[in-house]
């Protein structure tokens, strides 16, 4: 056993020391060498070391590095390095969070780093918290409080008697909300298609004036953070209009929400603290490892008369990984200021990539007010022309997507790894992608 976790760690140190200086998406050739691991179901044991043999040197060149500082593709934060040593002691605990008796010391952990969460983010004190793979689920998680509330005051219960026959909940989102919410809204029966969509602005922001009458039952979701632009919706007024129609506002915060951490961004989720619940990730922005997300709901009766709660009353599962462990040592190690810093500075490289490609005559599609880019190279054929070049060159990696009907290149600025020196390098791999030296022309 010794020799085993000691091979893994050192070859977990050497793929991390040797991620600057390889391609960040795999090669074509990595990636057709995965055909070594799909063989036959092994008849019976082999050597331990052989197995984690494989896994490194097939498995580690095919991954993309996106734990190193030039991946800029969706919104994919790295792991900071204490959180991947305490993701390694943690999952030599193989604690299982979901109840407190036979896990007492991670339900300690996981407590103290919702009540630093609830602290560093603004939110009210005493909001209940869980621990969750994702945004997507921390999304369902709240909604599934607010489709219990937003009912019970109705007089029924939806755990007990079910959707059918219930009354009709109204659910409000943005046009521009997340996918996976839409995701979350049909595990919960209240419907992908039955929503009420509001109309955005140009940068993708709910319009106050375009927030529709209410009556009955309501959930309004809105968002912190858009997945293209980095836009929030304005909290002040929509929250106003949705409670004094008396509904629940719950707000999509995957990576929006840590804009609060920070003086130089708090003014953008001015007046979020007034909503009902939260959703965000910790696999985004604060660095730690996949999958962590978290739920936020203010009402924490449940959690007041239970002074050992169990964390499996606040979840959709049961047995799970002590993911809130991670979260607790990034906090610890950081701190207020720290994780201040690690917002701002990626926010401060999400603008410099915009002066410079805007330098370079390229178009900047976005207001950068937090830490995305979006960026054309002319038409939507040159643009994702350029892209593909570029993920294939491999300096950095960024991805496509679509913005207000135009094809636009996304630079996600997510990881505590990224440096000026990534950003200066990433710029350059960019305008070469846009300009490729022509064919017969020497450069
Ligand atoms: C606004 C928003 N909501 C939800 C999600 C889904 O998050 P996760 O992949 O952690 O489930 C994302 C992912 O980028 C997002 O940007």
């Amino acid at each position: 056993m010794h020799d085993l976790l000691d091979d893994a760690a050192r070859r977990a140190l050497r793929y991390l020391a040797t991620l600057d200086d390889r391609p960040v998406a795999p090669r074509p050739e990595a990636l057709a060498r995965l055909g070594e691991l799909d063989g036959a179901l092994p008849a019976g044991p082999g050597d331990p070391a052989h197995t984690l043999q494989l896994l490194d040197e097939i498995g580690s060149p095919a991954t993309m590095a996106s734990a190193g500082g030039r991946f800029f593709g969706f919104v994919i934060g790295g792991a900071l390095p204490v959180t991947v040593a305490s993701h390694w002691l943690a999952t030599a605990w193989d604690q299982n969070a979901a109840l407190h008796a036979p896990a007492a010391a991670v339900s300690a952990l996981e407590t103290t780093a919702l009540r630093w969460l609830c602290e560093l983010l603004g939110l009210p004190a005493g909001t209940a918290g869980a621990f969750v793979t994702g945004a997507t689920m921390a999304n369902f998680t709240a909604l599934a409080a607010a489709r219990h509330a937003v009912l019970a005051r109705a007089g029924w219960s939806v755990e007990a008697d079910g959707l059918f026959g219930a009354p009709p909940i109204t659910v409000v989102i943005g046009e521009e909300a997340h996918p996976t919410l839409l995701k979350s809204l049909g595990m919960l029966g209240l419907g992908r298609k039955r929503v009420r969509r509001v109309s955005v602005d140009g940068q993708g922001r709910m319009r106050p004036d375009a927030f529709p009458e209410l009556a009955g039952p309501a959930i309004v979701c809105l968002q912190a953070g858009n997945v293209n632009t980095g836009a929030v919706d304005p909290m002040t007024p929509l929250i106003a209009a949705a409670h004094a129609a008396g509904a629940w506002v719950h707000v999509d915060g995957a990576f929006g929400l840590w804009a609060a951490a920070a003086d130089a961004t708090r003014g953008l989720v001015q007046g979020i603290a007034q909503a009902d619940s939260w959703a965000t990730d910790a696999h985004k922005w604060l660095n730690v490892p996949y999958d962590s997300g978290v739920a936020f709901v203010r009402d924490a009766e449940a959690l007041r008369e239970s002074p050992h709660r169990n964390p499996s009353d606040y979840t959709p599962e049961l047995s799970r990984r002590a993911r809130g462990v991670d979260v607790w040592a990034a906090l610890h190690a950081l701190g207020r200021e720290g994780v201040a810093e690690l917002v701002e500075r990626c926010c401060a490289h999400a603008r410099r990539f915009a002066e410079e490609l805007r330098a370079s005559g390229f178009e900047v599609l976005n207001e950068v007010v937090l830490n995305q880019v979006l960026v054309a190279f002319g038409g939507d054929e040159e643009t994702l022309r350029t892209i593909a070049r570029l993920q294939v060159e491999g300096t950095c990696w960024c991805g496509a997507t679509r913005w207000q009907g135009r094809a636009a290149m996304r630079i996600s600025v997510s990881s505590w790894a990224t440096t000026a020196e990534d950003v200066a390098r990433s710029v350059e791999a960019i305008r070469r992608a846009a300009h490729p030296p022509r064919p017969g022309i020497r450069t």
